[in-house]
């Protein structure tokens, strides 16, 4: 496959021969503010909130930005802007999105180990709903909004066994996976809410992974849960609202994705099948949002051969954007200048970090020398927020490009901040 422009990065773009990002050259990005640096397009991510928009229009649907995949505050202020929910799993995610101007009316609070402040901060801060992943959490966020005398509004997140034929590291809604309630015990877990006047019930959800490229999983995921939304709504349970969580995959090489407004449309001609046009549908996309809108621009420090092997040392590492060695991701990777009098050869594109692991792209074609740029294609989503400090390499900087301007959302950290909360005896 040719690696010479972005497959996947609609504002990412080459001009004579350089790499812009709408009409900024990443060349001068990177030499403003240094390598390695990831930088983001806003164009690209309003277009790909507008497709979401779009989709949903005709309905009645909510849209929650899954901000795990990045919770940059400049890119949810973003997001909050125009209009967006959020899906968070943690109360540093809650902090950061209300921090960002997030609507708490809005909010959807997922993840299987909630503790009791998180619980009380998104009760005190009036969520949508608690995505409740057991029967556990459930009794636990009774006690604590009865503690608090206010009501918590829950959604039961069910477990639809379902396979969503993506990596087993992102696939959640399986019975071995540790996450949502199983089917068989929600009419249980129903009954115990309603013996509580602090919790009320009003919809249910699923998540059954990520990176997935086919509607299938989802509909079946979702005919499941209809199937359940009819029997509580028997018993008396005012569910308004299914949740079909995030998921849909995007194009990082040669993968066909969904279409929004297939899957929309035909997610609620099922809820029209079933009887259920009053229900409202959520949905929770994190990388269908922000990963085409990145990218992961690095220096190239060497280039060495052994044996038949020619590595191309790179200054960005596995701590920098961990996807290729964590799931055997692919991420295309481009020069940021393309060279014609340089020969193509065949490279591993690794980092300086000391683990065989520690790589971003094997086999690729490149025609580089020492000290030019790459630019690591799609890392908009889960490349900064699973980025770590390991080797004590420092978190590297973040910049928006917005048409021909530029801001730097996020400094590099110094080998100051590496230490800065270590106590020494
Ligand atoms: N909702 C819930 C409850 C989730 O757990 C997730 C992601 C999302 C929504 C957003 O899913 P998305 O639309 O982004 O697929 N680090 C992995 C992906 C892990 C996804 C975890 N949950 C990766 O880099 O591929």
């Amino acid at each position: 496959m040719s690696e010479l422009s972005p497959v996947s990065a609609p504002f990412f773009h080459y001009e004579k021969g350089e790499l812009y990002a709408e009409n900024v050259a990443l060349l001068q990005l990177v030499q403003e503010f240094g390598s390695p640096l990831y930088v983001y397009s806003r164009a690209a991510l309003q277009s790909a909130w507008s497709k979401w928009e779009e989709a949903v229009k005709p309905y009645r649907a909510m849209v929650c930005y899954g901000m795990k995949a990045n919770s940059n505050l400049a890119i949810l202020q973003m997001f909050a802007r125009l209009g967006a929910g959020f899906d968070i799993v943690s109360g540093g995610e809650l902090e950061r999105c209300l921090k960002a101007g997030a609507d708490p009316k809005k909010i959807v609070f997922s993840g299987v180990g909630k503790q009791d402040w998180e619980i009380k901060k998104g009760i005190e801060a009036g969520i949508f709903s608690f995505n409740v992943e057991s029967i556990s959490e459930l009794k636990n966020i009774i006690k604590v909004a009865t503690e608090l005398r206010q009501k918590a509004y829950i959604s039961f997140r069910v477990n639809p066994d379902v396979d969503a034929k993506t990596h087993p590291y992102i696939s959640t809604g399986l019975k071995e996976n540790k996450f949502g309630i199983d089917l068989a015990y929600i009419e249980e877990a129903a009954q115990i809410a309603s013996a509580s006047e602090f919790v009320v019930l009003k919809g249910l959800d699923c998540h059954i992974g990520s990176q997935i490229t086919e509607i299938d999983p989802f509909i079946h995921a979702l005919e499941r849960l209809c199937v359940l939304v009819k029997k509580l709504k028997a018993k008396g349970h005012p569910i308004s609202h299914i949740d079909l969580g995030g998921g849909v995959g995007i194009r990082y090489q040669d993968e066909t994705v969904i279409n929004l407004n297939d899957y929309v449309s035909l997610a609620f001609s099922v809820l029209s099948q079933q009887g259920l046009d009053d229900v409202q549908m959520v949905f929770e996309p994190g990388r269908s949002l922000v990963g085409n809108a990145g990218v992961l621009l690095t220096q190239v420090q060497y280039i060495k051969q052994t044996g038949e092997y020619e590595f191309a040392i790179v200054d960005a590492a596995m701590n920098d954007l961990i996807r290729p060695t964590l799931y055997d991701a692919y991420h295309q990777i481009i020069p940021l200048v393309q060279k014609e009098h340089i020969a193509t050869k065949v490279y591993d594109v690794v980092g300086p970090v000391c683990e065989t692991g520690d790589w971003l792209g094997k086999k690729r074609p490149l025609a580089i020398e020492e000290k030019d740029y790459l630019a690591v294609v799609s890392a908009g989503a889960y490349g900064f927020t699973m980025s770590s400090q390991y080797n004590s390499r420092p978190r590297v900087a973040e910049v928006l490009v917005d048409n021909d301007q530029y801001h730097l959302i996020r400094r590099r950290e110094t080998l100051a901040d590496l230490y800065a909360q270590e106590v020494m005896l």
